[in-house]
């Protein structure tokens, strides 16, 4: 991204340089749904991002301006009760709020924000914006937060002040993502291993159908994480030991199938076979076979498709492109309910798929769907 323009912006605003700060977007290579059950996944952040220039000024206000939406926001610091209209404002005092309140002691600011995350594409442009402020924050006003407790404030931000029970995926490879590598990470225990990724003879593409269905702020997806936690909730009964869908295994599921509805059974059933799916990736992925990888993804479509309906006729049309094409593995990436397919291919077929499939998805939906190659890069920084 040209930097200049919101650089110009901030001088242009505030009259000083102020400091330039970034954090990225994500992918996830597999592992959907099961941060918030305590399950792995397996994202990277990649080198679409978020962008702010900031500096103290001295006041108990935040001055806030958005350049893509030419819109500016302010709100006081110690006012809890300020909360901007705004929606992106919300994620800043959100994250301010989530500091002050482990006892951190934050001045007013002024910021200018902007963004390449495509937004509703599932590529978590809400975390890097948490991300970016939460970075800066920290190093402006030198509150010793770790990388993985600025996740934990991004992800009580999307909790407290957005209305999404997210998990802590999207926040945590945003502070978190190393150049080329993927992060297999524990969402229960938050242990964490970079696994190289660079698969020889393979390529991982995004096509974007350009669709948000929009269910996801607050409802369905909050839906399901209520679900996982009936159904954890009935398996407790019998074991105790169950906190989280992590701990079951169908088994257990089995045993309480008619004590729960038939939709959260579907749901569990996809959890618990997805965290399997991930494990089973991963080993893998250890050993090159990129063939089993793939195979896992279309397995992990078919589930959020037909047992944790979070796909959409876009995301379905795009995957049976992939199979007719003979990709490798797709499936739909994030929280679903349009946004991406992510998509690994062979080099040799990469050209007729990617313009076979847009060609095909637009003449079926009558939109242009947006193709971005993957490229894994680092997490949240400071840049001048
Ligand atoms: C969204 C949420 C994440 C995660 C994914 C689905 O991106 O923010 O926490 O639950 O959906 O895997």
């Amino acid at each position: 991204m040209d930097t200049q323009k919101i650089k110009n912006k901030f001088k242009e605003l505030f009259g000083s340089e102020g400091i330039l700060y970034t954090s990225p977007g994500r992918i996830n290579l597999i592992g959907e749904h099961t941060d918030y059950n305590g399950g792995f996944v397996l994202p990277g952040a990649i080198d679409k991002a978020m962008y702010i220039v900031i500096e103290s000024n001295g006041t108990d206000t935040v001055k806030a301006y958005a350049c893509d939406l030419n819109e500016s926001s302010e709100f006081k610091i110690n006012v809890d009760s300020d909360k901007p209209q705004e929606q992106w404002a919300s994620y800043v005092f959100g994250v301010v709020r989530e500091m002050q309140k482990k006892g951190k002691k934050i001045k007013g600011f002024n910021i200018v924000l902007s963004g390449e995350v495509p937004l509703g594409a599932g590529m978590s442009s809400s975390a890097a914006l948490e991300s970016a402020v939460g970075y800066a924050l920290n190093d402006i006003y030198n509150l010793g937060f770790t990388r993985p407790e600025l996740a934990t404030i991004g992800q009580m931000t999307e909790h407290n002040y957005i209305g999404v029970k997210c998990g802590i995926m999207d926040q945590f490879a945003s502070c978190m993502g190393k150049e080329g590598s993927l992060i297999r990470l524990d969402c229960r225990s938050l242990d964490y291993e970079y696994v190289p990724f660079n698969p020889k003879g393979y390529r991982l593409v995004l096509i974007n159908t350009c669709v948000a269905h929009n269910l996801a702020a607050g409802g369905e997806y909050n839906k399901r994480r209520q679900s996982c936690e009936n159904v954890v909730c009935k398996i407790a009964g019998n074991h105790p030991e169950v906190k989280l869908l992590r701990d079951a295994n169908m088994q257990m599921l089995g045993e309480v199938k008619s004590e729960v509805s038939p939709i959260d059974y579907k749901r569990a059933k996809f959890v618990i076979g997805e965290i399997q799916r991930l494990l089973d990736a991963c080993e893998a992925l250890n050993k090159g076979d990129y063939e089993t990888v793939g195979k896992k993804m279309y397995e992990t479509h078919e589930g959020l498709s037909k047992e944790y309906e979070v796909s959409c006729p876009e995301l379905d049309f795009l995957n049976d492109q992939a199979k007719k094409y003979g990709v490798t593995g797709s499936r739909v990436m994030g929280g679903g309910f349009g946004g991406c397919t992510i998509n690994l291919v062979k080099d040799g077929l990469y050209d007729d798929f990617v313009k076979g499939a847009t060609a095909a998805y637009e003449k079926e939906f009558n939109i242009k769907p947006k193709v971005y190659d993957v490229v894994i890069k680092d997490g949240a920084r400071k840049l001048s």
